[in-house]
């Protein structure tokens, strides 16, 4: 048996949890041009994750992408499918926690109910699910599938979670009558492992987005602009999952470099960027991203978001020294997040580093508990 508390506790003490995001693609999350740059092909994978592993990080999440955003390294081109991903890791991993992200207007929710429960029967429970609901036009146009208005997107995968719920949960037969789906005599086994189910994970960051997250999920990912913005941003969505009578754990994204002294990790994050970025990419991002120009001007600039976007695919950056990543992620602790997922521009050659140096430095912070 495995109950919801010890899934969503990732089967850890660790006060703040620590993940890995984006490794299933190539380039991970770093639209550089640099030699270095991530492979993202499955023995890679592989070795990572056993790394992680063995250092006691709690999760890898990975990023459902169908078509690569163009540019010279044709960044995100080449991405491993999220479920099969986490089905191979957790097959060959001891205790890490693997996530499958699956687009819900372009899987079949019966497929993904069967698909998720195999893979936590493979991995006795060590497996989640982050539901996403789309925004990538050259993607939804490769499946001729039509996107729908952005708040009804939400409404559909509201349909859609349920009945992965049920499908997990109810014994027997049940039909199921929505605005978007309609089936009859519904029906799944096996269960999902252990009389409970998947950890349910979303990130939405706009209204629609996050109330969805509330009302059916049970990790919810916010976007970090900065420090003061996160802590408002947890502070806000405690409250109103408590009004909803719920409980969600609020995590967020980084993308970390991480060496001896601040000035040669910001000269790498310098060189990476600025000198060899995929700006080419970057521009097809942007333009499928903020569609309509009014909408670039965002609460800190498009200049800067763009920069975020080469450096870590949008999110929050830590460069610096051990004791500036350990004490950004403290930082981030003490505004409320329960945990942070990084990525780094070559995960393989950077995370021992990161776990040589980084966490004991959380460990002694009482943030997590040695290995
Ligand atoms: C941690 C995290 C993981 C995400 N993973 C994916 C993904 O794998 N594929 C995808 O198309 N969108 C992904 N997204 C984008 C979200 O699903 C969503 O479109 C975005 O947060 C905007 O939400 P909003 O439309 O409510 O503002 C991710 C976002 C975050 C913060």
């Amino acid at each position: 048996m495995i109950s919801m508390a010890e899934r969503l506790g990732m089967s850890t003490q660790n006060k703040l949890k620590l993940g890995i995001f984006g490794s299933n693609c190539s380039s991970g999350r770093a639209a550089t041009n640099v030699p270095e740059r991530w492979s993202g092909n499955w023995p890679d994978n592989l070795a990572l994750a056993k790394m992680c592993d063995g250092a006691g990080i709690d999760f890898m999440l990975p990023i459902a992408r169908w078509k690569g955003y163009r540019g010279t390294t044709n960044f995100m081109g080449a991405v491993l499918e999220t479920i099969t991903w986490a089905g191979g890791l957790l097959a060959k991993t001891n205790r890490i926690h693997v996530f499958g992200t699956v687009h819900a207007p372009l899987i079949h929710p019966i497929v993904a109910a069967k698909q998720c429960a195999t893979v936590d029967l493979i991995s006795e429970g060590r497996f989640g699910l982050n539901m996403v609901a789309g925004w990538n036009s050259d993607e939804f146009s490769m499946f001729g599938t039509k996107q729908l208005e952005h708040d009804t997107r939400y409404e559909y995968a509201r349909e859609w979670v349920e009945i992965i719920r049920e499908l997990w949960t109810r014994e027997g037969e049940f039909d199921y009558h929505g605005a978007f789906f309609d089936l009859e005599k519904l029906y799944a086994e096996p269960k999902p492992y252990g009389g409970s189910r998947p950890a349910i994970m979303n990130a939405g960051a706009s209204p629609a987005g996050r109330a969805f997250a509330i009302q059916t999920s049970d990790l919810l990912f916010t976007l970090l602009v900065s420090i003061e913005q996160g802590a408002k941003t947890v502070a806000e969505v405690r409250a109103q999952a408590a009004a909803a009578g719920r409980h969600v754990d609020v995590y967020t994204s980084t993308y970390c470099v991480c060496r001896p002294t601040r000035a040669e990790a910001e000269a790498y994050h310098h060189y990476y960027v600025e000198e060899c970025g995929d700006w080419e990419a970057l521009d097809h991002l942007m333009e499928l991203a903020f569609p309509n120009p009014e909408h670039r001007a965002t609460q800190m600039g498009f200049e800067a978001i763009k920069r975020r976007f080469i450096g870590g695919n949008g999110s929050y950056p830590i460069v610096g020294s051990p004791d500036d990543v350990a004490g950004e992620l403290a930082m981030l602790s003490a505004a409320g997040y329960t945990g942070i997922c990084t990525s780094f521009v070559n995960y393989l050659a950077e995370f021992p580093y990161f776990a040589q140096e980084v966490l004991p430095r959380l460990e002694k912070l009482g943030l997590r508990t040695p290995k």
